[in-house]
């Protein structure tokens, strides 16, 4: 689905499978710098306030940021705290043992760290402090279920945080009151991607019954 092309943006996404779509969420980077009607990142964020919360308190705040000026703004200060964070995992890709699936991921997400200014969406969560300590597992439900509509509604979507590296700079800029911290940040666009099942391991190998006991892999 392109800009320009009409939507049914009530229809979107409807008829996904809850647990195809499950299963078939995945972290897409690559990104089409084509805007997003507003009514489908509302749509999605829609999901995300059906997530459940602690005393059914709802704490979550969305704000997408589709200025270019403030995407650029961001995707600086994204990239400068990234290279940081990503240059141990770089430094340790360079032996060919690396593994393949996570080089991939590593290309994926230094992908998404250059070219986040074009990402047409930069949907932030942001919530509530409990004794002055950020909730952040109060939000993850609501963050996975705009990612589970994104994937519904054909939107490429992934989970990042590296803007925690300078939160109060972020809040202030996204005009966050006092508690109300960002948790998340979901870049968000047409996906240049598809959707497909994620490299995970069995549910066998992390399903236990009454009490854990270790499995044959995990020695
Ligand atoms: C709490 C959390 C924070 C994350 N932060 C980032 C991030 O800042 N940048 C990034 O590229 N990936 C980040 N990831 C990883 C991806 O969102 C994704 O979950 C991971 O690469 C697995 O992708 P897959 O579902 O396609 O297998 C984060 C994941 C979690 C759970």
């Amino acid at each position: 689905m392109k800009a320009g092309e009409s939507l049914d943006v009530g229809a979107l996404g409807e008829d996904v499978p809850l647990l195809e779509g499950i299963r078939t969420t995945r972290a897409i980077r690559r990104l089409h710098p084509d805007p997003v009607p507003r009514e489908l990142i509302r749509k999605v964020c829609e999901a995300g306030t059906f997530a459940p919360s602690g005393g059914n308190r709802q704490p979550w705040h969305f704000v997408a940021v589709t200025d270019p000026e403030g995407r650029r703004w961001v995707a600086e200060r994204y990239r400068a705290a990234f290279r940081d964070y990503i240059a141990p995992a770089v430094e340790a890709a360079r032996d060919p043992a690396y593994p393949e699936a996570k080089r991939r991921m590593q290309r994926a997400a230094i992908h998404l760290a250059e070219h986040l200014h074009e990402a047409p969406v930069h949907l932030f969560v942001a919530g509530w402090t409990r004794r002055g300590r950020p909730q952040l597992q109060a939000l993850m439900p609501a963050v996975q279920n705009v990612l589970l509509a994104c994937r519904a509604v054909g939107l490429g979507a992934s989970l990042t945080s590296v803007h925690l590296a300078f939160p109060e700079e972020i809040d202030r800029w996204l005009g966050l009151p006092e508690g109300c911290p960002t948790c998340a940040l979901i870049p968000i666009g047409w996906p240049r991607g598809r959707y497909g099942r994620p490299p995970r391991r069995s549910v066998d190998a992390c399903l236990h019954w009454e009490r854990y006991a270790p499995k044959p892999e995990e020695g």
